[in-house]
């Protein structure tokens, strides 16, 4: 059985290429939704550097290389993050205003960490896939690189990167698509702009999947 039962908690997974904006966009919907948002790569990144971590090595290998980190590893990060996040508090905000909604952002990247995923920590919800051009990703990266300190945000690992994203992301995002879970969104636009959409979508399919 799964740690955390859907519908109740509501786990939305975020896709698209390196530097297509998840990590931007959740935030947006953090700030106007009061959702939760786990990025697998920022908290494979906070284990890599923790004192003591056993897989610190392998990770740092992975995300240089451009590789998908075995997914053991990351499925017990999020589920520890989310666990934590659902501990009662005092305060009784546990669940309120959009709080037993997750946002998994950059998860699932390969089809093994979909199923594992599912079958021992929650269900999904939908899937949002923030669809741009290579060319624009690549833009975006270098850009980035200039001041996030990444170790993966330059030329060499961004080819690595966009061919791990084609080989093993591309699939599960077709998967969900033939189960009618996928929101396409153009993240070639404005920050505004993208936001407004994936609002509004992620709201309509929430009325559709309880049957509004
Ligand atoms: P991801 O999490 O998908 O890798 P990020 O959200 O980190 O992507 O965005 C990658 C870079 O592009 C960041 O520097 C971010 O500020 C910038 N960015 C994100 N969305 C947009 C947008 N709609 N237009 C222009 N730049 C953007
Ligand atoms: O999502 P982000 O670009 O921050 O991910 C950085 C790297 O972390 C990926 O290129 C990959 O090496 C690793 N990763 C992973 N599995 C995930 C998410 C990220 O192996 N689900
Ligand atoms: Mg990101």
């Amino acid at each position: 059985m799964p740690t955390f039962k859907a519908p109740e908690t509501v786990v939305i997974f975020v896709l698209g290429g390196p530097g297509a904006g998840k990590g931007t966009q959740c935030g947006e919907l953090v700030k106007d939704c009061g959702f939760r948002h786990f990025s697998a790569g920022d908290l494979l990144r906070e284990e890599q550097d923790r004192e003591g971590s056993t897989y610190g090595e392998i990770i740092k290998t992975c995300i240089v290389e451009g590789k998908i980190v075995p997914m053991e590893i990351t499925i017990k990060l999020l589920e520890n993050a989310m666990v934590k996040a659902l501990q009662p508090s005092e305060s009784g905000e546990v669940w309120e205003k959009g709080k037993g909604t997750f946002l998994i952002d950059g998860f699932p990247r390969k089809m093994d960490q979909a199923l594992k995923f599912e079958e021992d920590v929650c269900q999904s919800s939908m899937v949002i896939f923030f669809e741009t051009t290579l060319e624009v990703m690549k833009k975006r990266l270098l850009k980035r690189g200039e001041t996030s300190g990444r170790a993966d945000d330059n030329e060499a690992s961004i080819v690595k990167r966009f061919e791990t994203y084609e080989s093993q992301t591309k699939p599960v995002i077709e998967h969900y698509a033939k189960l009618d879970k996928v929101l396409r969104i153009d993240s070639s636009r404005t920050v505004e702009e993208v936001h407004e959409e994936t609002k509004t979508k992620i709201f309509e399919k929430l009325a559709k999947n309880s049957g509004n």
